[in-house]
């Protein structure tokens, strides 16, 4: 797994600030002033500091833009970096500093003077998550970032506060690397193998192969990989912070690859295919943040790892198949496969643990991307509370998720001929009866959301936070609502 930079708190020690090497930042209020750590950076480099300041380049910064002067005379630092800060910013200014400063270091050692800020911890996290880079794949090797060291008057204080950021971004990374790598590469087979390093972590990792999920049931599943070289999976994880209690359950859509089946999509654009199983890829970095973090509270985590392949073999539009639930469902369109791999893992989940809560992940729809772009993911549920306390969470950590409508309308666009239902819907609201569809296996007493993150979960500019490709939305969202909902507090 890509592992964030290391990140150590140290106490503040200004003697030796000359002879420190790469990038030295520190912050400057809105109004100019500088602190006394940055007083003294600023008189080692005979004045730079203020200069800067005093210049309109730092005037025309927004908060959480960074002002680079390069070989400030009197540092062996190649680079001082002024953060224009507040001592109390937004998370999200807070986060776009750390951002600016990863982007500017590259590769180089970075040395925060913390000064009086009181967001440190978001500052660094945001530093750790734009720093990431995937670069597995690359024949010659990528420099790993150099360490982060951050000088407080209260180093214990700050690494205490900093542990559960750290679970994030490990979290966050482990979701991008599996989201980037290639279909070729992360298989069902080597995508069970990643998901079984998690039981390092206390996490119980059991896999289902195709014969058990046979036994289940599970046909709809099945139908899905039947024309794929790779078996079929689910993959159970099991993390009890919580003990005996009712846990929330977390399902992810695992398609490795989706070419559309019979229904082949066209050629243009397929490659991005490959992240058509960040919903699961979500569920293992959310299981590995709350383990890293040892979260007291009891979260399963089940995936369905299948890739949807055209072949002899592979289901045909108009095949009727099976659910484990026993409703039986028309395949008109064998390219909408995430809700047939969803439904029966979902109504597995509820059958074996009866948890107290249900969140589905998937890139369920091309239609979520038109409705709302690479900004929010589509939020759908059956339980106001539990949506809006999803919502809040969502909002806290920066991750956009906007709700979408449920109803029994949009459930009768899915009424088959032949079968209990069809797989799609038609091309209105077709996010919509996505959800419909998968709410058909949601128990009336299961508080149920569906996450359509098709839009979100890797995208091709970069965000605030990370890199061009997978961005791990999602992750640091369900870790702060089980922080909320789900924790035992004592
Ligand atoms: N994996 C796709 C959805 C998708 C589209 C994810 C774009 C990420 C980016 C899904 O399996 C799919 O093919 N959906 C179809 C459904 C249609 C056939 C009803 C779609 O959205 O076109
Ligand atoms: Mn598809
Ligand atoms: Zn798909």
């Amino acid at each position: 797994m890509t592992a964030p930079a290391s990140v150590s708190f140290v106490q503040t020690d200004l003697t030796a600030l000359a002879e420190v090497e790469g990038v030295i930042a520190c912050f400057v209020a809105a109004d100019g002033s500088l602190g006394a750590d940055a007083r003294r950076l600023n008189r080692v480099a005979k004045g730079a500091l203020k200069r800067a300041v005093a210049s309109p380049a730092f005037d025309g910064l927004d908060a959480g833009e960074v002002l680079e002067l390069g070989f400030p005379a009197g540092l062996s630092a190649s680079t001082v970096a002024l953060v224009k800060l507040d001592r109390r910013p937004s998370m999200m200014k807070a986060m776009a500093g750390g951002a600016a400063l990863a982007k500017l270091r590259g590769s180089r050692p970075l040395l925060v003077l913390a000064g009086t800020m009181r967001r440190l911890g978001d500052v660094v996290l945001g530093a750790a998550l734009r720093g990431y880079e995937f670069g597995d794949h690359k024949s010659k090797e990528a420099t790993p970032a150099a360490d982060i060291t951050v000088m407080t008057k209260a180093p214990d204080e700050a690494e205490a506060a900093f542990a559960a950021a750290r679970a994030q971004a490990e979290g966050v990374f482990l979701t991008r690397d599996l989201v980037n790598e290639p279909s070729n590469v992360l298989t069902t087979t080597e995508f069970a193998e990643r998901l079984q390093g998690l039981s390092d972590l206390g996490v119980k990792v059991e896999v289902l192969e195709e014969a058990d999920l046979e036994k289940l049931g599970m046909r709809t599943l099945l139908a899905v990989g039947q024309g794929s070289e790779s078996p079929s999976k689910v993959v159970v994880m099991e993390w009890r912070g919580g003990g005996d209690e009712a846990p929330l359950a977390l399902i992810g859509k695992g398609v490795v690859f989706d070419t559309g089946g019979i229904s082949l999509k066209p050629a243009a654009g397929m490659e991005d295919m490959t992240m058509d199983m960040g919903g699961a890829g979500t569920v293992a970095g959310a299981m590995h943040t709350l383990a890293r973090r040892k979260a007291k509270a009891s979260v399963v985590g089940l995936v369905g790892l299948v890739e949807n392949m055209p072949d002899g073999r592979a289901q045909r539009p108009g095949d009727v198949v099976k659910s484990m639930k026993g409703d039986t469902v028309e395949v008109i369109n064998t390219d909408a496969e995430g809700r047939l791999v969803l439904c029966d893992v979902m109504w597995y989940a509820q059958d074996r643990f009866e948890p107290a809560a249900m969140i589905d992940l998937a890139t369920l729809t091309g239609a979520i991307v038109i409705g709302l772009g690479h900004e929010n993911a589509g939020v759908f549920s059956n339980d106001d509370a539990l949506c809006d306390a999803f919502l809040k969470a969502a909002k806290d950590t920066g991750e956009g998720a906007w709700r979408m409508p449920l109803g029994e309308g949009y459930d009768k666009m899915l009424k088959s001929r032949v079968a209990d239902m069809k797989n799609i819907g038609g091309r209105p609201a077709g996010s919509i009866t996505a959800a419909q569809f998968l709410q058909r296996f949601v128990k009336d007493e299961t508080p149920w959301i569906h996450l359509d993150i098709a839009g979100v979960a890797s995208v091709s500019n970069g965000t605030a936070l990370a890199p061009a490709g997978a961005t791990g939305w999602g992750v640091r969202a369900l870790d702060q609502l089980v922080r909320a909902r789900f924790e035992a507090t004592d």
